[in-house]
């Protein structure tokens, strides 16, 4: 994690131009910059989520996709929360300057988990396997609620330590993050999809593990009553996906 300070040239939004607490640059996408702050009280660490101005876009046009995005992904976190699915709380936004804080959550990626796993280790295996059903459950709870992330990666997913639990990099709760490209859906085919873009995501970023995927649907089937059709889907989602992969 790059730990660069605040470009000088980046206007700061209100209220987080007059905090203390420095901002650290946790990444930078095409779309929006990520800090680790506070928010209001220099004891609520957050994650501040800025997407700037883009100048190579008409203002009225970039201030209209600005503010919708911003609000697409503040309203689909509230509504998991309000479903009881795992992710940061919203604390505030303003779409004016193209804002979002959201709860900081503590922990690393289910990426870095996976890729610094010690695989010696007696039960790794079963360890592993813990985690993608773990993963699934709570796929098949997002899902559950109406949700479809639309970037299922396991850099969107974050491992939170859980208290009086042992320090195994495995373990902990998943938050899923990251729902900048989310939508609230009840399609078959849309959350086919999702499960297909972590499916691949997977396979290419933890080759080593992607025998363990069938977990994951495991955890999915688990907890989404719907999962029988959607993995249904799914087979006819990974049949398009080989078609295409032959003729292109
Ligand atoms: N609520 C959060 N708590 C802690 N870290 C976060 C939080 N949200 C994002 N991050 C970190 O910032 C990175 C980028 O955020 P993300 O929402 O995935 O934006 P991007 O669209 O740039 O991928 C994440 O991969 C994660 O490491
Ligand atoms: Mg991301």
């Amino acid at each position: 994690m790059a730990a660069d300070p605040l470009p000088t040239s980046h206007a700061l939004p209100s209220p987080f131009s007059t905090s203390t607490t420095p901002l650290t640059l946790i990444a930078q996408g095409a779309e929006a910059l990520l800090y680790h702050t506070t928010f209001l009280s220099p004891t609520t660490p957050c994650a501040l989520k800025i997407r700037p101005a883009k100048p190579w876009r008409h203002p009225t046009l970039d201030k209209r996709l600005t503010r919708q995005r911003i609000l697409a992904e503040a309203r689909v976190l509230v509504k998991c929360l309000r479903e009881g699915v795992a992710v940061p709380a919203v604390l505030g936004l303003d779409w004016e300057t193209g804002w979002m804080a959201m709860q900081w959550i503590d922990g690393g990626s289910v990426k870095e988990a996976v890729r610094g796993r010690d695989v010696s280790v007696n039960g790794a295996d079963g360890v592993l396997k813990g985690l993608m059903r773990r993963i699934g459950r709570a796929v098949g709870g997002l899902h559950a609620a109406g949700v479809v992330h639309g970037d299922l990666t396991t850099s969107n997913m974050m491992l939170r330590p859980i208290a009086g639990e042992t320090a195994d990099r495995l373990r902990g709760e998943i938050v899923l993050i990251d729902f900048g490209l989310a939508t609230q859906t009840v399609q078959e085919e849309d959350r086919a999809v999702d499960l297909y873009v972590l499916e691949r995501a997977f396979g290419s970023t933890h080759p080593r593990e992607e025998g363990t995927f069938p977990e994951v649907l495991e955890g999915y089937r688990e907890v989404f009553k719907g999962a029988k059709g959607t993995l249904r889907r799914l087979e006819e989602v990974r049949m398009r996906g080989r078609k295409k992969s032959m003729v292109g």
